[in-house]
């Protein structure tokens, strides 16, 4: 038999395990919505949780999404916007081209099912919904190319669906927008 003294002495150090514990879970805690805060203000983790609808059935009809509006468009604080359409089995524009040190946004929506829109080497990762805008924003920090697959599983030609992101330095994009006109918003991949 175990005297009272000896309970005693193990109901404290119970105590006093059970509250570093309960510090520790409570510290967690605290980091996990730090990290949700700071990632939510810096746009470091998409998508971001808003809400912006639009009509799938009439993305080629009318508005935004028009077949002549999208891709690379450079609005007049020097951003550039690039409007993206993914469908079955497809993205349109197929090539992209922006500008390096520039501030990019991107729109995309999805004509059909939901799509999945990542650039390689990079932190742009999302899903491409019918119905809703994916808006994301970015700054390429030099000229490449990169690749970006679709990343949902949206069909029988789901693996063959991706397109080309071909970061330019500012000048010769500037100078590529310039001859093309702001009307023709597809500039080529191959130059
Ligand atoms: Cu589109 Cu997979």
């Amino acid at each position: 038999m175990s005297n009272p003294l000896d309970n005693h002495a193990s109901a404290e150090i119970a105590a006093r395990v059970e509250r570093r514990w309960a510090i520790f879970m409570v510290l967690l805690v605290l980091v996990l919505v730090a990290m949700v805060v700071f990632t939510g203000l810096h746009w470091a983790m998409m998508p971001p949780s808003r809400v912006e609808t639009v009509d799938p059935e009439t993305l080629h009809v009318s508005g935004e999404f028009v077949e002549s509006n999208l891709g690379s468009a450079v609005e007049t604080d020097g951003s550039v916007t690039v409007r993206v359409v993914a469908q079955q089995y497809s993205f349109t524009p197929q090539c992209i081209v922006v500008p390096a040190n520039t501030p990019i946004t991107f729109r995309a929506t999805s004509a059909d099912v939901i799509h999945g829109f990542l650039i390689t080497d990079t932190n742009l990762n999302s899903m491409v919904e019918p119905g809703y805008v994916s808006t994301f924003r970015t700054t390429f920090d030099k000229p490449a190319d990169h690749t970006m697959p679709c990343h949902e599983y949206c069909g029988t030609g789901h693996q063959g669906m991706w397109a080309h992101v071909k970061v330019v330095d500012r000048d010769t994009f500037m100078q590529m927008a310039s001859q093309s006109g702001n009307a023709a918003r597809r500039l080529s991949c191959v130059k």
